[in-house]
C-alpha cells in the first residue's frame, strides 16, 4: 500500500494539471479494464463489461496547490489558491513548481492569500520570470511514511480514494454490473471534471470515494467520524444528499460480509456525486469516504484499516 501510494503522491496533480498522475494510474489499470480512455476534460475513465446497471466509481485525481499570478520586482512570486488552501495551514512549507523549481511558501502577517507569496530565491522580477512562468501551479513537498497503524502523506485528498479505486479494478472478479472506474479532474475548484463524465455515462448508480474530515483530535472538525472505526458510508455533505436505497444497501452489505464501517455527515465540503445526482432524469448516488486528519493541510493523515475496509465494501457492491 505504502509503495503504491508514494508514486500516486510523487507524482504532482494541482486541480487543471492531472496528466502525470492520469498516465500512471493509466498504466497500472490497463491490463484490469476492457476499455481505457479520457475525455476532453482530462478524465480517465476504465470500463468494466458486465450485465446489470451501469454503476459509476468516481474517485478525483487532483490536490489543492497555489498557482503564480506575478512576480513582484523583489523576485517574490506572489499566488493564488487552486481549491481550498489556508495559509495558516501550509504556511513554511516547501513548494515545487511544475518544472521542478523549489521554494518557500510564505503567510503573510494576517495570513490572507493576497499577503502570501512564494520564495524561489530569485534576486528579482526578471531572475524569478527566468525560472517559471506565469500561470504555472506548485503543489506542496511531502513525506509519505508509515507510523503505526497510520498512514501520513501530503494529498491523501484523494489519492488514497484513487488507490482504492486502482485496487477495486486489479481485485475485482465477477463484475455484476457495468461497471465505470472514472478518475476524476478539477474535483477541489468545483466537481467539474464529474460532471462531464457523469452526462456522457449516464449511470443508474454514482458513487464517490473520497477522504472525509475526521473529529477524532484536538483540531478535529464537528463530527462522529474516527480514524479506523472502518469505512465511513456518506449521508450527506454540502454537495449531495446520498440516496437512501444505495446507503442501505451499503450499511447492509458490510454487515452480511462483516466489513468495519460507520457514517459520514459533514456539515461542510462536497464531493463529486454532488454534480452527478442532478444529471439527465437523476442519478441514485453514494459515497465511500475515508477520515482523514489535518485535511488540506499538506501533511495528512489516514489508518490502513479504513483503507482496507473502503476496498472490500467497493468490491462487495460490485460483486453483489
Ligand atoms: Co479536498
Ligand atoms: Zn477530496
Amino acid at each position: 500500500m505504502i509503495n503504491q501510494l508514494k508514486e500516486l503522491v510523487s507524482k504532482k496533480s494541482v486541480s487543471g494539471n492531472e496528466r502525470v498522475v492520469a498516465s500512471y494510474i493509466k498504466e497500472q489499470i490497463l491490463p484490469y479494464a476492457d476499455k481505457v480512455y479520457e475525455d476532453a476534460l482530462g478524465n480517465l475513465i476504465a470500463v468494466r463489461r458486465g450485465e446489470g446497471p451501469k454503476v459509476m466509481v468516481m474517485a478525483h485525481m487532483d490536490e489543492i496547490g497555489l498557482v503564480a499570478t506575478f512576480a513582484d520586482d523583489k523576485g517574490f512570486i506572489r499566488v493564488s489558491a487552486v481549491g481550498g488552501v489556508h495559509p495558516q495551514k501550509t504556511a513554511g512549507r516547501p513548494v515545487i513548481f511544475e518544472n521542478g523549481v523549489m521554494g518557500v511558501f510564505v503567510a503573510g502577517k494576517e495570513q490572507k492569500m493576497s499577503d502570501c507569496y512564494i520564495d524561489i530565491g530569485a534576486k528579482d522580477q526578471r531572475d524569478a520570470l527566468s525560472r517559471i512562468e506565469i500561470g504555472m501551479t506548485a503543489s506542496f513537498v511531502t513525506e509519505t511514511f508509515e507510523t503505526g497503524e497510520k498512514i501520513v502523506s501530503g494529498a491523501l485528498d484523494n489519492r488514497i480514494g484513487c488507490f482504492c479505486l486502482i485496487e477495486a479494478l486489479k481485485r475485482l472478479k465477477n463484475c455484476s454490473c457495468e461497471f465505470y472506474a472514472v478518475f476524476t479532474v478539477q474535483e477541489e475548484v468545483g466537481l467539474r471534471g464529474a460532471k462531464v463524465s457523469g452526462f456522457e455515462i449516464a449511470p443508474e448508480v454514482a458513487l464517490a470515494v473520497d477522504v472525509t474530515l475526521s473529529g477524532d483530535h484536538p483540531e478535529g472538525a464537528d463530527t462522529s467520524a474516527s480514524l479506523g472505526k472502518g469505512c465511513a458510508i456518506k449521508m450527506r455533505d454540502r454537495s449531495a444528499i446520498c440516496s437512501r436505497e444505495v446507503v442501505e444497501d451499503l450499511e447492509n452489505l458490510a454487515a452480511r460480509k462483516g466489513i468495519p464501517i460507520q457514517r459520514d455527515v459533514l456539515s461542510s465540503g462536497g464531493t463529486d456525486i454532488g454534480s452527478v445526482q442532478l444529471l439527465g432524469k437523476g442519478v441514485q448516488v453514494g459515497g465511500l469516504s475515508i477520515p482523514i486528519r489535518y485535511c488540506h493541510s499538506a501533511i495528512e493523515m489516514a489508518d490502513r484499516k479504513d483503507v482496507e475496509a473502503t476496498i472490500a465494501l467497493l468490491l462487495a457492491y460490485l460483486e453483489k
